[in-house]
């Protein structure tokens, strides 16, 4: 049975921390939330506990693992030689959306890195993480909490609709603030290269290192992935998802055409587009590009087949955070429709 374990003050709920840490040192299976997305955590250098990751998730093998810890200095244990750049980086960014692959020093779990010579590393921005991962005393394996394939979660009760009875625990903080994960970037280059766009902008790394980035745009699709994960379905809803280009009425004139054709539709929108269509089934993602993203997989989470056929996403602007947004979107949809 999974134990549930809310939090609202880590001060007051410290005994709570303290056992949810010791599961990890032991061994076990933790959910827990980040600034990004929740995580499902284990002892990274436990080989067994790292494999009971990849099978409550039904995780491919061959897709690596970010590793959390709490400091800068926990960091510089796993690694070897951090360039410039990176430290820049870190410097500004960490404890933040953004995690960093450099090459490891050996002592974690194989089966993290899936053998790699490489470590994804992260320090997120969260109080409950960075006191749970000190706690336990260990570097903590974590890729997001969800059945592999799915949207990640957002929130406890999203977590335990894919892993209940599968994990030992899952610490309750509430919902996540970015909502869309880390920032991956290789640090083995001369240069940093974004392997996954997410809260941390390529404009921000830009500015902090001071040199502009080959942009990652215009990466073919049959080019080999640099970060395993990537060429996998992902983030995918209940319903087919097709991402739709175009303005509002454009947006309206489509969904009248598929419900003529028998179909039920569900869409999701910005405030302002969502003003426009004036459709029964519209969910309101946000204003800001910030709140879309927060707000993203959990209405990715929200619509079933009892409520419609077909799930219908406006395609958003690519800049800033629109890059993370629209990156998990067309990983989520079946089609990208331009009207
Ligand atoms: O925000 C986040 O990053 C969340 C929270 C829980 O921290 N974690 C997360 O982990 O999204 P995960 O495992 O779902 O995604 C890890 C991504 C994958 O695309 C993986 O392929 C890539 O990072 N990755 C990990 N280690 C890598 C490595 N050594 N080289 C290249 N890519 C790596
Ligand atoms: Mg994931």
């Amino acid at each position: 049975k999974t134990e549930h374990l809310k939090i609202t003050d880590i001060h007051i709920d410290e005994e709570k921390i303290k056992k949810a840490a010791a599961l990890l040192a032991k061994g076990e299976l933790v959910a827990f939330p980040t600034e990004t997305v929740y995580g499902l955590g284990a002892d990274a250098a436990n080989e067994v506990a790292v494999s009971g990751i990849f099978a409550a998730k039904g995780r491919p093998q061959d897709n690596p693992l970010i590793v959390h810890v709490a400091s800068v200095e926990h960091c510089r244990e796993l690694v070897q030689e951090i360039p410039d750049y990176a430290e820049k980086l870190m410097d500004r960014f960490s404890p933040g959306p953004i995690t960093y692959v450099l090459p490891h020093r050996g002592g974690l779990a194989d089966n993290v890195t899936a053998g790699l010579a490489t470590v994804g590393i992260r320090i997120p921005d969260h109080p409950l993480a960075l006191a749970l991962i000190r706690e336990s005393g260990c570097p903590i394996a974590a890729p997001s909490a969800n059945t592999s394939g799915k949207p990640s979660p957002t929130t406890a009760f999203h977590v335990a609709e894919d892993l209940d009875g599968k994990i030992a625990c899952i610490v309750d903080g509430g919902a996540t603030g970015i909502g869309v994960e880390s920032t991956v970037i290789d640090c083995t280059g001369k240069l940093p290269v974004v392997l996954r766009p997410g809260g941390i902008t390529q404009e921000m790394i830009e500015e902090a290192i001071g040199e502009k980035l080959a942009s990652t745009n215009g990466i073919p699709e049959s080019d080999k992935p640099k970060a395993p994960g990537m060429k996998y379905r992902h983030y995918a809803p209940v319903l087919p998802l097709i991402l739709v280009q175009g303005d509002a009425s454009k947006i309206k004139e489509f969904v009248r055409k598929v419900e003529s054709e028998g179909k039920r539709v569900a869409v999701l929108a910005s405030k302002s587009t969502a003003d426009h269509l004036d459709l029964p089934h519209v969910k309101v993602l946000g204003t800001e590009p910030n709140e879309i993203a927060a707000n993203l997989y959990a209405a990715l989470r929200h619509y079933t087949e009892k409520d419609a056929d077909l799930l219908i996403c406006e395609a958003f602007s690519r800049s800033g955070i629109g890059e993370a947004i629209m990156n998990r979107l067309a990983k989520a949809a079946e089609k990208h429709m331009i009207l």
